[in-house]
């Protein structure tokens, strides 16, 4: 089958060097990983190393405007129509990293208007409440509050005032052409995209945007009209999509509970879902196992261990290695799994209680947060 991949569908096996070309992105390359650490004067994360984010955009003139003391900020996102899983916060955790290694401010959006305009089932009271639910998952990643503002559209009503230039900028003809609108397209649906362009102005500096690949058509309209309005193209680091525990295609999708694990769901739901529905590259039988070996590269518990749970280089490959030779059976192996997931999400879920009381500061009273708040309607949008 054809894979398929739009800010709302992912569908199929994604063959991501063909998405790079279809895209017209550009490979993350050894070169620009070794000058991430350079710069950073750290080892980099796996997430980076194993290449889940694989592509991007002006990646490297960020690094330079870094160098050169100019600077950068990040800026991601969230929808919330409903509650956040695995695939979700991988890119937060990534983006983290990036704060805390360059020191940099980052901005989320929540965007609960755009939930709103583009689910026909959740009412706005629904993607409101969704929002205070998913922030608290946000916060519970580590970030700076000084350096973080998270802000939510219907709330940060500047956010509008911004939209305006952009969306007198952008044609119907053009968002049609890279979102596929048509006449029966809600009018809030169309000028939606503007909104999401927005924060790539908060600074008068250049923005990288790490998030999961579906989101570049917004980046690549942004693109368009950014440096006739003063400021700079958006840069972008682009994942790859975490598999459903149901088998390799598509991505995790919040409405189909077997598919994904929520960041709030108890050990014991941890522990059914993956020993129940995760899909491995195992033989029909033990003795067939046994015999042949396993198929790592079909198997969904292998791939989050490689993607997020299994940090370590050696041990991961000697999984891989023992699978092939028939020496590991799946249940070892999602057992292990399941000890991982439920360690981490202990965690998260210890830092999302904590999250309650902080999130004020995330959202209104934290340094970056008021300095938002507090400024003018940037000038070269005001002309
Ligand atoms: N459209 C995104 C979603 O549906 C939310 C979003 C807004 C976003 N701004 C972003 C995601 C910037 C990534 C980066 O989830």
């Amino acid at each position: 089958m054809e894979f398929k991949v739009t800010p709302w569908d992912v569908e199929g096996l994604v063959d991501y060097d063909k998405l790079i070309k279809e895209f017209g992105t550009s490979p993350l390359t050894e070169e620009l990983l070794e000058k991430t650490k350079e710069l950073t004067k750290s080892e980099l994360p796996f997430y980076l190393k194993r290449k889940f984010f694989f592509s991007h955009r002006d990646y490297d003139l960020v690094l330079k405007d870094y160098e050169e003391g100019k600077g950068f900020f990040l800026y991601t996102g969230r929808g919330p129509s409903g509650p956040m899983h695995i695939g979700h916060i991988i890119p937060f955790y990534a983006t983290r990293w990036f704060q805390e290694k360059f020191g940099v401010n980052l901005y989320v959006q929540i965007t609960d208007d755009e939930k709103f305009l583009f689910k026909p089932n959740l009412t706005f009271e629904d993607t409101k409440k969704w929002a205070y639910e998913n922030i608290l998952d946000i916060i519970a990643v580590g970030f700076d509050p000084d350096k973080t503002f998270i802000f939510q559209d219907s709330e940060f009503t500047k956010i509008y005032e911004m939209a305006i230039p952009i969306a007198k900028k952008v044609t119907y003809s053009m968002a049609k052409a890279v979102f596929g609108f048509t006449e029966q397209s809600k009018i809030g649906m169309i000028f939606y995209p503007a909104i999401q362009a927005a924060p790539t102005f908060f600074e008068e500096r250049r923005s990288l945007i790490p998030a999961a690949i579906d989101q570049d058509p917004y980046w690549r309209i942004q693109r368009d009209f950014a440096e006739s309005l003063g400021y700079y193209k958006t840069a972008a680091i682009h994942s790859k999509f975490v598999p459903p525990l149901t088998g390799l295609e598509g991505k995790m999708s919040a409405s189909k509970p077997e598919t994904a694990i929520y960041l709030t769901d108890s050990p014991e739901e941890i522990r059914q879902k993956i020993w129940k529905y995760a899909v491995t590259g195992g033989q029909p039988t033990v003795k067939e196992q046994r015999e042949k070996g396993g198929n790592p590269e079909k198997c969904v518990v292998f791939k989050w261990l490689e993607i997020f749970f299994e940090p370590d280089d050696k041990a991961l490959l000697e999984r891989y290695t023992k699978c092939k030779s028939g020496e590991l059976l799946c249940g070892e192996c999602k057992r292990y799994l399941i000890e991982k997931v439920q360690a981490f999400l202990k965690e998260h879920q210890r830092r999302r209680e904590e999250a309650k009381e902080t999130i004020e500061k995330f959202k209104y009273t934290g340094k970056l947060a008021k300095e938002q708040w507090d400024k003018a309607i940037p000038e070269p949008l005001r002309k």
